[in-house]
């Protein structure tokens, strides 16, 4: 019976799994389309427009026509796909668009100089793990700035001034290894910068943010005492290790001989 059990239980695992690996690759390539315009009809019922600069419609869309939408670049002519998402500078107000979560392929997103508010949601990393370019700068986006962007490894350029940004930056961003372009300045930031080779202009006009390229961090948590206490202490280890190690080598030889 439980052999029974067991094997029907195997049975229903691998039909899963086949399900899985053998059909969604299948229904994915044509459901792509289909969620690149969920993501646009979704960003499009969630923000206010007060100028209508969306001018996107959505009845009797053609193969891909969303691809000449305003604001709007797929891949190429072929792949209905959006690389690019332009809003910038349209008098847009809500909350960071939840319906990009669709967008999958997007690699350019710009939302600068509108009227966002609310805080940048934890999810971006999982919802645009493809992210080369992110611009939230001039709206009013608060709390504070997700650690999870560490996990949208192709960022090139992150610009987040001109918000209402608190806290400290998330460490884990020092780990972007291809950032050329960041900046948080004018926000309310505070504590450590990360490890990033950028200008002092990046963190300009925030509460109190310290560490190269600003002035060193004071106290606790200063990554400079921290590694002058760490080394110190090191090197006091040794030199005393060595030292002891002579003792013992010398008086054994010495004691040795007598
Ligand atoms: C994205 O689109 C905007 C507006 O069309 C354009 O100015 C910008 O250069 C584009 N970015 C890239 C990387 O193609
Ligand atoms: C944000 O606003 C400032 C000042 O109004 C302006 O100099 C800057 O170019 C704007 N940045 C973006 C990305 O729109």
């Amino acid at each position: 019976m439980a052999f029974i059990l067991r094997a029907f239980i195997l049975l229903f695992f691998y039909t899963f799994v086949w399900n899985l690996s053998c059909i969604t690759p299948l229904f994915s390539s044509s459901t792509d389309e289909y969620s690149d315009v969920q993501c646009l009809k979704s960003i499009k019922d969630s923000l206010e427009d007060p100028f209508n600069h969306l001018t996107w419609t959505f009845e009797h869309l053609t193969a891909g026509s969303f691809c000449n939408f305003v604001g709007v670049e797929c891949w190429h002519d072929q792949e209905f796909k959006i690389l690019n998402l332009s809003l910038s500078n349209m008098a847009l107000k809500g909350k960071f668009p939840q319906g990009l979560e669709h967008c999958k392929s997007l690699q350019f997103l710009d939302l600068s100089g509108n009227h966002l508010y609310g805080t940048i949601p934890l999810e971006i990393s999982q919802n645009l793990p493809n992210l080369i370019s992110l611009n939230l700068a001039n709206n009013s986006f608060s709390g504070e700035i997700p650690s999870t962007l560490a996990n949208c490894i192709y960022l090139n350029m992150l610009e987040l001034d001109h918000n209402q940004l608190t806290g400290q930056i998330p460490q884990q961003l020092g780990q972007l290894g291809r950032i050329r372009v960041f900046n948080v300045s004018n926000n309310m930031l505070s504590g450590p910068v990360p490890n990033f080779p950028v200008p002092e202009e990046s963190y300009a006009n925030n509460t109190e943010l310290c560490g190269e390229p600003l002035k060193p961090c004071e106290g606790k948590g200063g990554s400079f005492k921290f590694d002058f206490s760490f080394e110190s202490g090191f090197v006091a280890g040794f030199v005393f290790s060595a030292v002891s190690f002579i003792i013992s080598f010398v008086s054994c030889v010495c004691f040795g001989h007598i």
